[in-house]
């Protein structure tokens, strides 16, 4: 039996990718060894005492966990040290890390990561994921990067993807050619292809959403969710609710399975919650690479946007094309504006 490592794969497609010249290459070596890193300790993260908050708020004053921290910090590490990236992005920190080493101020790319998603479930033993953005920078190489260079919008990455730490790790990537997904085979310490070009159904039967704050949705958000559950035997429905509340792990379902994953905005998050950089932006890559869509809910593709902050948060609907088209049109004959909170309460 002949194994594909992600290694071995990447060299094998470096003549794809744009700008060839192994720097790419190497950079996503280098994120791949930095998920090894944080796989081990995501493991055992039940064994060491590295499980709880770590006491400090993130820049979007949610709670810490350790393994935020290090996972933020392995990622930060193993970039720099690849000499191709001049600075990253992570949700983790309120302004962008500048490389100022001579080797660093040479790359060519810059990285945006969410080192860790999902954190709230790291306690209780279910999936988490690190997801991130490639993009090549703007500012002249040999000076520090800019601001510019992470404010691009999301038709720029030159890659994305993302680890998921579930019942087995994988990375699933894009650099513009479909997306492949890779398993690490822990016996050898090795991502191994396990599943070339992925394509997402066109329609599905699963819906994601945190139905908690049903009351504080936009209207066309709840009667989408009443289509989903109407009985209608052409259509497949009622649909099946899933709901992780990892966007990585909720998204790797669907992608998989075929289904719809809403982050809308509401009573509570006016903007949504989830972030244009670290997390819609490479989702959308992966999403639309398989065949399928991203969008905010107001006909906007999500890799258009152009972004305004580091920090921006954006509404998000993404997954099956069929399904994100019909959610679309229920948010345009009833409506996007979220309630008020003085009106539910
Ligand atoms: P993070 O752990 O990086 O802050 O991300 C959590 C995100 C995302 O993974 C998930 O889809 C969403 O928050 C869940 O939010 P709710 O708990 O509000 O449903
Ligand atoms: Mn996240
Ligand atoms: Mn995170």
């Amino acid at each position: 039996m002949s194994v594909t490592t992600l290694n071995e794969f990447i060299i094998e497609r470096q003549a794809d990718f744009p700008y060839a010249k192994g720097e790419l290459t190497r950079l996503l070596s280098h994120i791949g060894v930095a998920a090894k890193v944080v796989n081990r300790e995501v493991n055992k993260a039940g064994l060491v005492d590295i499980l709880g908050e770590a006491g400090s708020d993130n820049v979007q004053g949610e709670q810490q966990k350790k393994l935020d921290i290090y996972a933020d910090e392995k990622f930060i590490a193993s970039l720099k040290a690849s000499g191709e990236c001049c600075g990253i992005a992570s949700e983790e920190n309120e302004d962008i890390v500048i490389f100022e080493e001579e080797i660093a101020r040479n790359g060519k790319y810059i990285v945006t990561m969410d080192p860790l998603d999902g954190s709230s479930n790291i306690d209780v033993n279910v999936s988490i994921g690190t997801i991130f953005s490639i993009f090549r920078r703007l500012s002249p190489v040999g000076h520090k990067a800019k601001i510019e260079d992470f404010t691009q919008e999301g038709t720029k990455q030159v890659a994305a993807g993302y680890i998921i730490y579930g019942s087995s790790t994988m990375m699933v990537m894009t650099t513009g050619r479909g997306v492949n997904g890779f398993t690490l085979d822990p016996s050898i310490g090795e991502f191994c292809l396990s599943h070339p070009n992925i394509q997402t159904p066109q329609s599905g039967n699963l819906y994601s959403i945190n139905e908690g704050n049903y009351i504080k949705f936009p209207d066309g958000v709840k009667q989408y969710l009443k289509y989903c559950q109407e009985n209608d035997k052409e259509t497949g429905r009622p649909y099946t609710s899933r709901y992780i509340g990892s966007l990585v792990a909720d998204f790797h379902r669907n992608l998989l399975k075929g289904g719809i994953f809403i982050y809308p905005k509401s009573a509570g998050y006016p903007s949504g919650k989830l972030r244009l950089l670290y997390e819609c932006n490479p989702i959308a890559m992966i999403v639309e690479q398989a065949g399928g869509k991203a969008t905010d809910g107001r006909g906007n593709r999500i890799l258009d946007i152009k972004p305004t902050s580091l920090h921006q948060r954006v509404p998000f609907f993404v997954g099956s094309r069929n399904m994100v088209c019909k959610a679309e049109e229920f948010m345009k004959k009833y409506g996007d504006k979220e309630p008020k909170i003085k009106d539910i309460n």
